[in-house]
């Protein structure tokens, strides 16, 4: 008996500390599992979200050129230009898992549409990014393209993603996105902190400026249309057509009727008031996805929307406060009024709800004191974080 006892005892012993070690061992799996769930240090994820013509590589820069961010552009571009007889919708789940995984850093996703024996330099716009053309990608220490194109260039993405690993916000910019809901997977993912930045520009603006370029967009215009076949004089027209109806449909989704996963999560600006006020947006902005104003960012900007960056190729916007409303509204003295009787048309509802006012005749269009712009106060742009 004793002995049995005995026995049982050390049997219970045994199943005391055979339960504490599981629960120890549970409680460790659970934080490890909660841990890994969680984004990785408070990482940010920010996708600009925009349109052709529209000012987003201004705004990639104003992101790109923060030393917390890790940006890239358009990385969509290597879906949409590697798949025979594209269309958007059905490369839009493409697009979406290609965003995730860039997201987490996992740059192998990148395998599929890029040439064997891939460099850096392969990606769309590299050097654009700020991020590859600094430590720990590239051993170059001031910012400067030129150098960089020179210097920062490797075989491989190990050490893209090594540096896109060290940043505390990963930022990419698409125009390839014409609806929210192929997102609400990356909003839901635990393992994301996503916030969405919609950039819109007046549609008369946009028609404007594609029509100065009108064959860069030849490849990008057969997709948004899905190969249909277009009368040459309307394509303009239909694209803006489906971009206009994109704005209602997201603005619709994140705005009126949000799912809980996007409260907060969504934030929408136009580029007017982006040139008429670049520092207080971009300040919002910034805010918005937890990213502090810097003295560095702060010169960046200044000289940027004063026409005083030299060297760069392009500015986006030369302009002070004073004349920035000329600038963004040189549609209204180029282009013919029919046109923009045509945009107005195709763009109504998308223009009412941003507050963009129509004009009825040319006397009008070109009268540049009457501003088109409604303030931005009486719109529910965003959700702004609890
Ligand atoms: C890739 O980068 C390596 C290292 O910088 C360079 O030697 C090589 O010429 C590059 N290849 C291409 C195709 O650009
Ligand atoms: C970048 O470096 C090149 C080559 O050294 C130089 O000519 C150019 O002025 C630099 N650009 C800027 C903006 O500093
Ligand atoms: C805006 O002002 C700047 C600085 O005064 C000037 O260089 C630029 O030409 C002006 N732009 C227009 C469109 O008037």
């Amino acid at each position: 008996m004793g002995r049995y006892y005995r026995v049982t005892f050390k049997t219970m012993i045994f199943l005391v500390f055979l339960q504490g070690t599981a629960v120890v061992l549970f409680h460790s799996w659970f934080i490890h599992l909660s841990v890994s769930e969680s984004p990785p240090q408070g990482k940010v994820h920010v996708l600009l979200l925009s349109s052709w013509r529209s000012g987003s590589s201004f705004l990639g820069q104003v992101f790109s050129q923060h030393s917390s961010v890790f940006y890239l552009m358009e990385p969509a571009w290597h879906v949409w230009s590697n798949v025979e007889k594209p269309s958007a919708k059905l490369l839009r789940m493409a697009v979406r898992d290609l965003m995730r995984s860039l997201f987490k850093c996992d740059f192998s996703v990148m395998d599929s549409y890029l040439p064997e024996n891939y460099n850096v330099s392969t990606l769309f716009a590299w050097t654009d990014s700020r991020a590859l053309c600094a430590p720990p990608a590239c051993s170059l220490t001031v910012t400067n393209t030129t150098l960089c194109q020179d210097k920062c260039d490797a075989q491989g993405l190990l050490k893209a993603e090594k540096a896109c690993n060290i940043y505390s916000h990963v930022v990419l910019k698409e125009v390839r996105f014409f609806e929210l809901e192929s997102l609400y997977p990356l909003l839901q993912d635990p393992s994301l902190d996503l916030r969405i930045i919609h950039l819109v520009r007046d549609p008369r603006a946009v028609m404007n400026s594609r029509e100065a370029s009108r064959k860069a967009f030849v490849l990008d215009s057969s997709i948004v249309l899905e190969q249909k076949e277009t009368p040459l004089y309307m394509v303009q027209y239909k694209v803006l057509q489906k971009i206009c109806h994109s704005h209602i449909r997201i603005n619709e989704r994140a705005v009126l009727k949000p799912p809980p996963f996007l409260k907060g999560r969504y934030k929408m600006i136009r580029y007017e008031d982006l040139t008429r006020n670049p520092l207080k947006e971009i300040n919002e902005l910034y805010e918005f996805v937890g990213l502090e104003m810097t003295s560095g960012m702060g010169e960046w900007i200044y000289k940027k929307t004063h026409g005083m960056g030299k060297g760069t190729k392009k500015q986006a916007f030369q302009i002070t406060s004073r004349n920035a409303s000329l600038v963004s509204q040189a549609w209204r003295t180029r282009l013919p009024f029919y046109k923009v009787k045509r945009v107005q048309e195709v763009c109504k509802e998308a223009m009412e709800l941003l507050g963009y006012r129509t004009v009825d005749n040319l006397k009008e269009q070109r009268k540049l004191d009457i501003d088109l712009l409604t303030p931005k106060e009486p719109y529910l742009f965003n959700w702004r974080p609890a």
